[in-house]
């Protein structure tokens, strides 16, 4: 355990977050066709690498995580990108999950898969150089919302109830061998949904999702917890101030949140950089105000490095105003979320 919690304090160290950088090989082959580079293993790798050889990325980043593909690449000077990582005061991270399928007898609910075979699979990721994991699971608002009661048997209790299981699933196996479990369910922006209804819908899956973790005898002082904001739908168009955003994350996170839990880092769910900061400012500032018990950090993917690919496109020449792009949506992250806890919680018993 001693290990594990090392791990954490490193991933939670002050003014750093997590780079999310673990886009599956289909998802990252559609948004390098989308900025006009073929989706060929060397380009992803190349992408990948641009990311970690930003100058200065360590001052702002504690841990990134890569996709299995990635995990096994290496740099063109031969350090495996584990390594390269570990070079630069970062932690070696990998997304374990192997995305989603439909669940049956629901309404279009989907359910993360990835627990076959997982065990020996944690055990080569770990010799690989891997300190933690990550494992994601999709929630609709709507739908999760409106979720009923224990024993409802509606789409939303079934999909958080199999997403939750799995989590606390792989979790628990994560920490057997070793790995710090991230921890993500996510709650979408995609609709037109009210913000309350993300409050809801966050609310039902957290209660679900601590349930499962302390069923399966997962320690919470060893798991970071990565939720989505509560922030309203996309298409939403009442428009939400940062400090509503603020005020309803952290009462449905007092909620449903255990305070042993050392840290919270925040997905960015396609906020673009400058809201997901200004949110995480936000949040940050308020839980000072409330002494809110966990570190509340950032772990964002498309947030941090969709400018960097927009400029980047493929072009060797462009490498340096790519990472520059990356370099400042970073400093900007780590800039909005000063706030430590007391006491520590790399010490918290
Ligand atoms: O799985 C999603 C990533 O871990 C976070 O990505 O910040 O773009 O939502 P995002």
């Amino acid at each position: 355990m001693s290990d594990l919690l090392e791990t954490v304090a490193g991933l939670v160290a002050p003014g750093t977050g997590i780079l999310a950088a673990d886009e599956s090989v289909a998802t990252m082959s559609r948004r390098l066709v989308r900025a006009g580079v073929d989706a060929t293993p060397a380009n992803r790798r190349d992408y990948r690498a641009l990311l970690l050889t930003t100058p200065g990325l360590g001052q702002w980043i504690s841990g990134i995580i890569f996709c299995d593909e990635t995990l096994g690449q290496s740099l063109v000077d031969g350090t495996p990108f584990p390594f390269a990582a570990r070079e630069r005061g970062i932690q070696p991270g990998i997304k374990v999950d192997t995305g989603v399928s439909p669940l049956p007898f629901t309404d279009g609910v989907t359910v993360t898969e990835g627990l076959d075979g997982l065990r020996d699979r944690l055990e080569r990721f770990r010799a690989q150089g891997a300190t933690f994991a990550k494992w994601r699971a999709v929630f609709n608002a709507r739908v999760c919302a409106t979720a009923g009661g224990r024993s409802a048997k509606d789409s939303g209790r079934r999909g958080i109830r199999a997403n939750a299981h799995g989590l606390a699933r792989y979790a628990a196996l994560c920490q057997e061998a070793g790995l710090v479990p991230v921890v993500e369910p996510e709650v979408v922006m995609d609709g037109d949904h009210h913000i309350s209804v993300c409050e809801r819908a966050t609310a039902n899956v957290l209660a679900q999702v601590f349930a499962e973790l302390d069923l399966m005898g997962v320690d919470a002082r060893a798991i970071v917890l990565k939720p989505n904001m509560v922030v309203p739908g996309t298409q939403s168009e009442a428009p939400v101030l940062a400090a509503e955003v603020a005020r309803r994350t952290l009462k449905t996170l007092r909620a449903h949140v255990p305070p042993a839990v050392p840290a919270i880092a925040f997905l960015s769910g396609g906020q673009r950089n400058d809201q997901a900061c200004a949110n995480l400012r936000a949040i940050n500032e308020l839980a000072a105000e409330e002494a809110a018990p966990w570190r509340l950090t950032f772990s964002f993917g498309r947030a941090l490095v969709d400018d960097a690919l927009a400029t980047w496109r493929g072009d060797p020449d462009a490498t340096a105003a790519a990472q520059a792009a990356l370099a400042a949506n970073c400093a900007r992250a780590a800039a909005a979320h000063r706030y430590t806890p007391e006491p520590s919680p790399a010490v918290r018993p």
